[in-house]
Order: structure tokens, then sequence, then C-alpha cells
């Protein structure tokens, strides 16, 4: 726990630990079905994001039965197990209580050879960080309950938040991966500075081959930034320097708290390029060098 790592783990024997993950949240897209769908892929990333193969699920609901129509929940709970099916995962059990507010979630297991966990400490000067998903889905999700996100917009973010980081996860394994995590709550720079300090190295990033949805700047101009960005922000901000040509709203997206984000992949330089094209071959198809490891400022990033 002390760093910060995607998961819990537990040797079971040499060859096999168990990892151990819980999510849920409050619905960010209206459509029930695809909002099961979302919570699966965002609750399974974390054992992806450690090497991991998860197996089982358990439902985590709370439910208001008396302000939305059971038929909701349903929906909700279908979309899930279409999601797990689609990743290989059993689902073995629940727990629902009533509550004033919807949310939902789950508690996964999943396994890993002890040898070949991947956490967030084991980046080295010199390797190259990976990005798979594009950033801004904190922001999409603020301007969507303003009202002012087309149809076409939350069709796409949808299916970028409803898509596994599974394939994602068994290629960088087989590239030698020396650090992952996955872009979640903290945003892209909080958990790049956790693995930062994790790691003990300090990372620089080049802002314009970071991967934005492009409907994402407009937003982040009008200053359409949720809570938890501003918290990141305020929190991992020390860590952070940024070039002076980087405008403010830029600074924003790359802060923004994210739903199933991309993996963050850190491997050796000369096993960057090939996993890149070999993620756009297996659909994948905005993953992008984002940026490197370096010896100093330990625990910092720099953003040019
Ligand atoms: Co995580
Ligand atoms: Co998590
Ligand atoms: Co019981």
């Amino acid at each position: 726990m002390e760093s910060l790592d995607d998961a819990g783990v537990y040797k079971l024997s040499d060859n096999l630990a168990i990892i151990q993950t819980i999510d849920f949240f409050t619905p960010i897209v209206d459509d029930p079905y695809d909002f099961g769908q979302i919570a699966v892929a965002n609750a399974l990333s974390d054992v992806y994001a450690m090497g991991g193969k998860p197996l089982t699920a358990m439902n985590v609901v709370c439910f208001p039965t008396k302000k939305l129509d059971i038929s909701i929940l349903k929906d909700i709970l279908k979309g899930g197990i279409d999601k797990m099916k689609e990743a290989g995962v059993t689902l073995v059990g629940g727990h629902s209580i009533d509550d004033a507010e919807l949310k939902y979630g789950l508690s996964v297991t999943g396994t890993v050879h002890p040898e070949r966990l991947v956490t967030n400490s084991g980046a080295k000067a010199g390797d190259k960080l990976i990005l798979t998903k594009p950033l801004g889905t904190g922001i999409i999700s603020t301007a969507l309950k303003a009202g002012k996100v087309s149809k076409e917009t939350v069709a796409k973010m949808t299916k970028y938040m409803a898509a596994l980081n599974k394939k994602a996860s068994e290629l960088m394994q087989e590239a030698g991966v020396h650090a992952c995590t996955d872009i979640t709550g903290f945003g892209f720079l909080g958990h790049t500075c956790q693995l930062a300090r994790s790691s003990q190295v300090g990372i620089k990033i080049n802002s314009s081959s970071v991967p934005v949805f492009t409907e994402v700047e407009d937003f982040a101009r009008a200053g359409l930034c949720p809570g938890g960005l501003h918290r990141n922000r305020e929190f991992y901000g020390k860590m952070v320097e940024f070039s002076k040509k980087i405008p403010d709203y830029i600074q924003d997206i790359l802060f923004d708290p994210q739903t199933s984000g991309g993996l963050l992949i850190v491997l050796a330089p000369e096993a960057a390029e090939p996993l890149v094209k070999k993620l756009h071959k297996a659909g994948v198809q905005d993953a992008a060098i984002v940026g490197e490891a370096i010896s100093k400022p330990l625990g910092e990033i720099i953003v040019e």
C-alpha cells in the first residue's frame, strides 16, 4: 500500500499470487447498460495494470429503490455481465443496499506469477512511457452534466471507457514492461507522479504527444472542469514543472481525473516503438509514446 500500487497482491505459493481490487462509483453516462460496461472495464483495469489475469468478480450495488425503476438496475447489471464475459471473468456474487444515490462497481480477484508481477516501481532512467487511451473523460462528463456534449462525443467517450485494458496488458508483458499503472482518478500527471516516486526517477513528458479527445480542448478552455481536477492540481502540482509555453487549459487536461483510463506503460527505449506498433495493430489505436524516465529531479515531473 505504501507504493500506491493499483491493487493488493498476496502470494499463495512460489508460483501463484492473487491480486485483489475494488472500484465503484456514481454513473458518468446516462445509459444504464453503458454504465455497467464502463464500471466493469474500470474495475478490471487495476488487475491488468499489474500484469494479472482477472478471474472472478463480485457486484457492489447501491440503488435508490424509491427513486428509480428496478429495470435500470437490471440494465446496469446486464452491461456488467456482458463485459465480464468479454474479459473471461466469472461473476461469483455481490452485495446490494438501498441508498440515496446510485452506485455500481465490483471487487475483482485475479492471479499472477509472483515473478511476473508488474508494479509502479520498476521504471529506470532512459525508459520510455506509453499511454494507451486519450485523456479528457472527466472534463467531458462535466460538460455532459451541463448539457453541452453532442451524442457523437458521448458515444465515442463511452466506447473508450468501456474498452478493456486486456490487450494492452498482454502486449506490454510480451514486450518486457518495467512498470505500469492505469490512469484513473488522480489524472495523468497524478498517476505519473506516483510512478516517479515509487520508481525513484524523474519523468519528462512531451505534452504535444499525449493523446487527448479532440472535443476536450474547447470544454477545458471554457473552464468545464470537475472538482477532482482542481484537487489533483493542488496536490500533485507541487511535483510538476510546466514549461512556460504550456497553456493553463492543457495543464487542466493533464490533471483531469479519468474513468477507466488507459495504461501508462514504462519499458526500455528500444522496445517502445515496436510495442506502439503492436498496440495499434491490436486496435489500441491511440497508444503513443508520451515521455521518458530521467535520473533527476527525483520523483518530479517536467512537462514540455
Ligand atoms: Co489503478
Ligand atoms: Co482502482
Ligand atoms: Co453474506
